[in-house]
């Protein structure tokens, strides 16, 4: 079995003259939690996006589970539950109603739907329509409809925007707890660094489709020293990164 659950080679997106997504060479390991971080635009979603087949790279490859897209697209989508920016669902059906819509695509069971919305804490409200959820229970809804019929890839972009504190720490304790769940791995993306700080086992920090860093955390630590930036905190420690490739991308006309 491969050490890595998805490894990306040089993979490259580029939208006419720009660039979104830059030579990026990411390595996620087997059961481990990846918190993918960058600031708005650095090319996080469309990262996503080609990984799951909604986006054609430009450039580069990637393997998922040791597999190529597209030849073996559709063996490996059914192994990726996804929540990519805010997932849309038909308004005028229930919660359930909506997640069975999922359940039977991917041809799971019945008990599927039940368990999905356990485990997102959406019992009590499975059988309201979605149109009347808050934009919180629409969320749940979307990482639901991830993590139905527990798929051994998550893929999750920003899974707790839009979520109130008590939310955003019943959400990371949930997704810290899904690779002992059901032996999963999971790549997330998000703004909350001290929730990925408390999350992750490995992060990738990108910034104008470059991966500035990818390592543990205590490796990020012991980068972050050498270069004399504060090592309090992810979020410090991210900001001296990003703040010194701008300046650098700044005095070579980079951007
Ligand atoms: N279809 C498109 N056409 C042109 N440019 C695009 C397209 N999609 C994305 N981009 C650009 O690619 C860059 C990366 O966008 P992306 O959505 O991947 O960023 P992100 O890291 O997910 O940001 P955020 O934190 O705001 O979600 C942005 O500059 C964006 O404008
Ligand atoms: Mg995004």
């Amino acid at each position: 079995m491969k050490e890595y659950v998805i490894e990306t080679d040089n993979l490259t997106k580029r939208y006419k003259n720009f660039v979104s997504v830059n030579n990026l060479s990411i390595h996620i390991k087997r059961g481990s939690i990846y918190g993918f971080l960058g600031p708005n635009g650095a090319g996080k979603s469309t990262t996503m996006k080609m990984l799951l087949g909604m986006s054609k790279p430009t450039a580069g490859e990637f393997l998922i589970d040791g597999k190529r897209i597209p030849e073996e697209r559709i063996a490996i989508l059914k192994e990726i539950g996804s929540f990519i920016e805010s997932p849309s669902y038909y308004p005028n059906l229930t919660g359930r109603e909506n997640l069975e819509i999922i359940r039977k695509i991917l041809g799971l069971k019945k008990s599927d739907v039940d368990e999905a919305l356990e485990i997102v804490g959406l019992t009590e409200f499975g059988d309201r329509l979605v149109k009347k959820y808050s934009l919180g229970m629409k969320q749940r809804l979307g990482l639901a409809g991830a993590l139905i019929g527990k798929p051994p890839i998550l893929i999750l972009d920003e899974p707790t925007n839009g979520l109130d504190p008590a939310g955003i720490h019943e959400i990371r304790n949930l997704i810290k707890r899904l690779p002992q769940m059901f032996n999963c791995t999971i790549m997330i993306s998000s703004h909350m660094l001290s929730e990925v700080e408390l999350l992750a086992d490995d992060i990738g920090i990108l910034n104008h489709g470059n991966l500035l860093f990818e390592g543990s955390l205590d490796y990020l630590r012991l980068e972050a020293g050498k270069r004399g930036y504060g090592d309090q905190n992810l979020e410090e420690m991210f900001l001296s990164m990003i703040d010194e490739d701008n300046a650098f991308r700044k005095q070579r006309a980079i951007i």
